[in-house]
Formats: C-alpha cells, sequence, structure tokens
C-alpha cells in the first residue's frame, strides 16, 4: 500500500524524505528531461549522522519521484555537499561523447581523523553514472583533491562548465574565504585563487557556495553571482545565505560591493544552490528550510525538514544597486486551483478569508507601498503567524512567538525582520503556505522570507487589516493539491 504521507507537519507541495534526516540539497542537475535533486541524508536516524546523498528526481521541480540511495560513506569518509555536472565533451572519460556520464563532485568528511585530532579531514571525491544518475561508481582515484594544508573547514565543491576558458571551475569554501580550482577533466584540479575573507558577512563558518552569471534584466550587462551560506551570522540568527555581485575572468572573482546581501531574510532557507544545465540556461534555486539553530530539534517524528519551492533567480538593479531575486517557480500554477479571486477591496475595514479547506495554498495580491498591511494566519486554537508590512520603518516583520510548537528551541520565538525598497506603486505579495512553512515573496520576488511554522492544527482563517486607504489589490487565493504519490 502506498503510504499518504498526511502527517500533521507534512508539507504537502515542498520536498522532503519520505522518512529520517535530511539537509542540504545536493548535486543539482538537469539531463534526459529529468530534474535530479540529491540531498544530505541520514536513513537511521532523524537527527544529522553519517552522510549520504539521497535522491529524488522530478520533471517539473513540483511533483518528486523518491530514488534510492545515491552515495553511501565510505574508506575515504561521509559524503558532505556537492555538486553534479554533465560531462558533455567526455572530458572524463567516464562516459562517451554520444552518451555523457554525470560526475558528481563531493566533500569527503573523515571522522576518523576529526577525532584523532587531525585538521585535514575533509578532501574532495568525485562519482560517476552512465544511467543518467541512478547508480554511481566512486572514481579508483580519490580524492582528487587532498586537503592541502590542514585546512578543518573546506569543503562543499561547486563545479560548472566555464565556456570562455574551456575548463572546468569548482568554487569551494574555507572557513572564512572561498577558493577556486580549475580542471580539464574533473580528475586533476589546480588551485586558482581564494576570495572574501576581507569582505562580506564574517559570523560564523562559510559553507556551500555558488558561482554563476546572470543577465541584468532589461540591460546588456552581465554579472557573476557568489552564493556563500553562513551560518551563524544571518540577519535574524543563524543559518542564511548571503551573495555578492562581481565579476569571474576563469580564474579571480572580484567584486567593488561593499554592504552585506541577503538572499532570503528568513531564518529558514540555508544551504541553498542552483541547477547546472538547465533548459534554456534558467537559474534554477532550492534551499533547504531550516536553520542549524534548531534544525535536530523540530517536532516531527518519522522525518525532518522540507526544501524550499524551487525559485528562479533573476539579477535586477534596482535604484543604482544589484539585488538578486528570487521568483516562485511557474510549474507550481499547474497544482494550484483558484477558490477567491477579486479586484479590489478597501482595507478601510478587516478582511477575513476562511482558509480551512485545505492546509496548502497560495495568496496573492497587490498593495499600496505607502500604507501598511498586516496579515494574520490563526487556527481555533488562536495560534497564529503575524506578517506586518511597515512603512514607517520600511520593513517587513514577521512575528511567529505565537505559531504552534515552539518550545523546542528559545530563539524560534524570535520575530524577524526584513528591510525592503521598491519603485512599484502596486507592489506584489504572494504567499506560499504549507502545513509547516510559509513563503513569503514581496514584489515579485525581489525580497523574500522563508520559515518554518509548526501549528497544532492547521491555520483555517486568514485576516488582513490595513493603514486608512490600503487595499488588496487583484486579490487571488488558490488551494494548492498534494505533490505525494501522483
Ligand atoms: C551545510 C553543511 C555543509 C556540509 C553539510 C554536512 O549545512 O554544514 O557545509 O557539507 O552540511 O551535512
Amino acid at each position: 500500500t502506498k503510504k499518504s504521507y498526511d502527517e500533521p507537519h507534512r508539507n504537502q507541495f515542498h520536498f522532503s524524505p519520505p522518512e529520517k534526516w535530511m539537509n542540504d540539497p545536493n548535486g543539482l542537475v538537469y539531463n534526459e528531461g529529468v530534474y535530479h535533486l540529491y540531498y544530505q541524508y541520514y536513513p537511521e536516524d532523524i537527527v544529522w549522522g553519517p552522510m549520504h546523498w539521497g535522491h529524488a528526481t522530478s520533471k517539473d521541480l513540483i511533483q518528486w519521484d523518491h530514488q534510492p540511495i545515491a552515495l553511501f560513506p565510505d574508506e575515504h569518509g561521509y559524503i558532505f555537499s556537492g555538486s553534479a555536472v554533465v560531462d558533455h565533451k567526455n572530458s572524463s572519460g567516464f562516459g562517451t561523447a554520444e552518451k555523457p556520464a554525470l560526475v558528481a563532485i563531493f566533500t569527503y568528511h573523515l571522522m576518523e581523523g576529526e577525532k584523532a585530532g587531525r585538521n585535514d579531514f575533509q578532501t574532495q571525491g568525485i562519482a560517476y553514472s552512465n544511467d543518467n544518475g541512478q547508480t554511481w561508481t566512486k572514481y579508483e582515484g580519490n580524492p582528487v583533491i587532498k586537503n592541502p594544508t590542514s585546512i578543518r573547514d573546506f569543503r562543499d565543491p561547486k563545479v560548472f562548465w566555464h565556456d570562455e576558458s574551456n575548463q572546468w571551475i569548482m568554487a569551494l569554501v574555507a572557513g572564512d574565504h572561498a577558493k577556486f580550482y580549475s580542471s580539464p577533466n574533473l580528475k586533476e584540479w589546480t588551485y586558482l585563487s581564494e576570495f572574501g575573507k576581507t569582505v562580506g558577512a564574517h559570523g560564523g563558518v562559510w559553507e556551500c557556495p555558488d558561482l554563476f552569471k546572470l543577465k541584468v534584466e532589461g540591460e546588456e550587462e552581465e554579472k557573476w553571482v557568489l552564493l556563500i551560506s553562513i551560518n551563524p551570522g544571518a540577519p535574524n540568527g543563524g543559518s542564511g545565505t548571503q551573495y555578492f555581485i562581481g565579476d569571474f575572468d576563469g580564474n579571480t572573482f572580484t567584486t567593488n560591493q561593499k554592504d552585506i546581501k541577503w538572499l532570503d531574510y528568513g531564518t529558514d532557507n540555508y544551504a541553498g544552490v542552483t541547477y547546472n544545465n538547465t533548459p534554456d540556461d534558467q537559474r534554477l534555486f532550492i534551499g533547504w528550510m531550516s536553520n542549524w539553530n534548531y534544525a535536530q530539534k523540530t517536532p516531527t517524528k518519522e522525518w525532518r525538514s522540507a526544501m524550499t519551492i524551487p525559485r528562479k533567480l533573476d539579477l535586477i538593479k534596482l535604484k543604482g544597486d544589484y539585488l538578486l531575486k528570487s521568483v516562485p517557480m511557474d510549474a507550481l500554477n499547474k497544482y494550484a486551483t483558484s477558490m477567491q479571486k477579486f479586484e479590489k477591496e478597501n482595507l478601510d475595514s478587516i478582511y477575513t478569508l476562511d482558509i480551512s479547506k485545505s492546509t496548502s495554498h497560495k495568496t496573492s495580491f497587490y498593495i499600496d507601498p505607502d500604507k501598511s498591511i498586516s496579515i494574520e494566519l490563526k487556527n481555533k486554537a488562536n495560534e497564529k503567524v503575524v506578517i506586518n508590512y511597515n512603512t514607517e520603518t520600511s520593513e517587513f516583520q514577521i512575528d511567529r512567538s505565537k505559531s504552534g510548537i515552539t518550545d523546542f528551541e528559545e530563539s524560534f520565538k524570535d520575530s524577524m525582520r526584513m528591510p525592503v525598497k521598491t519603485n512599484n506603486i502596486r507592489p506584489k505579495i504572494e504567499l506560499f503556505v504549507d502545513r509547516s512553512s510559509i513563503e513569503l515573496f514581496f514584489d515579485d520576488g525581489n525580497y523574500v522570507m522563508t520559515l518554518q511554522v509548526f501549528p497544532t492544527s492547521p491555520y483555517d482563517e486568514m485576516t488582513f487589516s490595513g493603514q486608512q486607504g490600503q487595499l488588496l489589490d487583484h486579490f487571488e487565493y488558490s488551494t494548492i493539491k498534494s505533490t505525494w504519490n501522483e
């Protein structure tokens, strides 16, 4: 019999493992019509342990099929985070030019080394697949990058093909900075350069880098984006992801950026990276919807945590400054059924919406950015999440202190803030609510807040109240159907 995955906090349109512990997304690659999602996985418990790569596949990044575990720990260590590429030119010799191999590049974490007090326990290894990612063979020459000089944190390789210099480029992190390497064949790697010791946020260790090029929307200009996850040190505590906009010449990443930029202001979007080899060169992003502050203590028993909804990253210039936006995947609309729709509603009094029909839904509307608005999700037990947009401080603030189960971690009750700017006279708000998560996109994804919540029963009412003259413009509420066992 098929399991229904109907547990109280089980998200219905977000990826989560059928059972046990999951953290970072890994090996995001598209090949032969299939999106692969590998992930940090411990199949024996619902807390972190010896890391494997779990595996799922999808045609649209929304509905996932679970696959057997792809990579198991071996004599070189646990399998930590990393990436995967399609070796189109068969540079590695692992496939053929007609049937290119998938190659995974990951970090080995040798527990015995760490326990013995050595500092060189993280190295980089590779594996290849000749059946589109189903089964993998580890390279006999592993590790392909040894730990150079006892660098304790030396991990999370993101590899991509750099056309301009005709070689593979790897970004990885080493504690407080990123390092870049190049290779002709994915087996032999040459150290190129480093970046970041004196710029950006340094409240914690750097993890899970990603480097890619984007065209600035509506302009000829192209810039390189470097994503860096950092833990702790995020703007609202614990784990978060910063980014740098700059240039990459096949050797060095440079930037003039002075300020610190954050990909997401919610507490629960970490270790996110983007797909290699996507159709139409889209930059598609998935993050782990949790925070190391409490990831191992959240109130689920069968499984732990989920991924964010996939997002398309775009680069814009807003008031003279670069901004990386996150746009929720269109494909989600396929699973949505419109339930309530209207042109305009004046918010001089409270507007209440019955959302008791479904635990999983999407609401979108446009607002007047010069007037404040407050949105509340509430259940019968009076558990609630309050989302405030405040024009005086020009920020969003989310309070989940009374959202349901919060006692597993004190800091879970802290409210979170997000400063925003907009050029729009009617910026859009999109709100994706699932059984244990909320994703808020402001102004077409220019700003994002992703967070977990654990109500003891689903929120069944949503209320909107605003400063005089505030309105709900082009309001639409849709339920989103479960993507399990489609
Ligand atoms: C990020 C991270 C990575 C590491 C992995 C281990 O959450 O700490 O740096 O590779 O998790 O599971």
